[in-house]
């Protein structure tokens, strides 16, 4: 929560992946506290179903498509935000998938790089170039999603993934001490498993989604709510002194 009440009314927050799971959440959270969302997905209806909803709600949103391995759309996106709000204040990188799950020897040429270079590493790139350029100007909070794999490494099913996300936490820590002293932080949040389509999406196993529970102490997934008000609490004015680093949300930790 933030220090100063009211502290989002008026300020704008970017969030890809926005059409489900976390990043939907995340939205709902930060229309909760009065900030003008900008909604965006390469699903371009179920980002504008969750801006739909907000406005319903008498909230500020623009739902938009926006895939984030394109850098032409994330700029295009960025400038109808910037149009719409009139400021760009937060970002919340929330897209990616875990593609398709396999043991590290299967893992093949294109399936690495659709990973590394399309989904994860690359997209969080893009977003991150697009927002930066507004640094210089206004003070703005990029939060990055990482994965808990980042710390294990994704054995027997996700070497990639985790190798990706690797990367994001990487970038991360570059972009927040490149410009700690111009008034932007940036930080990422290295999930445990949590509760949405995401493992739907990847054709995970049920008895691999299984033991995902089972390894974590909690026994339980997280929710993607539980994700979102760490998001808030970073952008806020309760956070200032955190940049660079990546903050664990597992339950107290799994997978190994
Ligand atoms: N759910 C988990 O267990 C878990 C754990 C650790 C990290 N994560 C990470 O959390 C983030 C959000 O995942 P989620 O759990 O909300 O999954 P989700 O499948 O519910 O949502 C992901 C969203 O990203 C969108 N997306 C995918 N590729 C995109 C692209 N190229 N451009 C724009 N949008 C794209 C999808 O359309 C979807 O709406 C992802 O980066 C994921 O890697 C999830």
């Amino acid at each position: 929560m933030p220090k100063t009440p009211d502290y989002f009314v008026g300020k704008t927050i970017f969030i890809t992946g926005a059409a489900s799971g976390i990043g939907r959440e995340t939205a709902r959270i930060f229309a909760r506290e009065g900030a003008a969302v900008a909604c965006t997905d390469v699903d371009a209806d179920g980002a504008r179903a969750v801006a739909d909803e907000i406005s319903a709600a008498g909230g500020d949103a623009l739902g938009l498509e926006c895939d984030v391995t394109d850098a032409d759309h994330v700029r295009d996106a960025v400038a109808a935000t910037l149009d719409a709000f009139g400021s760009l204040n937060f970002q919340f990188n929330s897209a990616g998938s875990a593609m398709r799950r396999c043991p590290f020897l299967e893992i093949d040429e294109d399936l690495w790089d659709r990973t590394f270079d399309q989904r994860e590493a690359r997209l969080h790139l893009h977003a991150c170039g697009a927002a930066a350029p507004a640094g210089p100007r206004q003070r703005g909070v990029i939060v990055n999603v990482a994965s808990m794999s980042v710390k294990r490494g994704g054995p027997g099913a996700s070497v990639h993934y985790a190798a990706a996300k690797g990367a994001v936490t990487t970038m991360t820590m570059g972009v927040a001490r490149e410009y700690a002293n111009r008034g932007i932080r940036c930080l990422s949040i290295s999930p445990g498993p949590i509760d949405t389509a995401f493992a739907a999406a990847a054709n995970t196993p049920s008895e691999l989604v299984q033991q995902f529970k089972n390894d974590v102490p909690m026994k339980r997934f997280g929710e993607p709510e539980e994700i979102g008000e760490l998001v808030l609490f970073m952008c806020s004015d309760a956070c200032e002194y955190m940049t660079a680093d990546t903050v664990y949300v597992n339950g107290g930790g799994g997978w190994r």
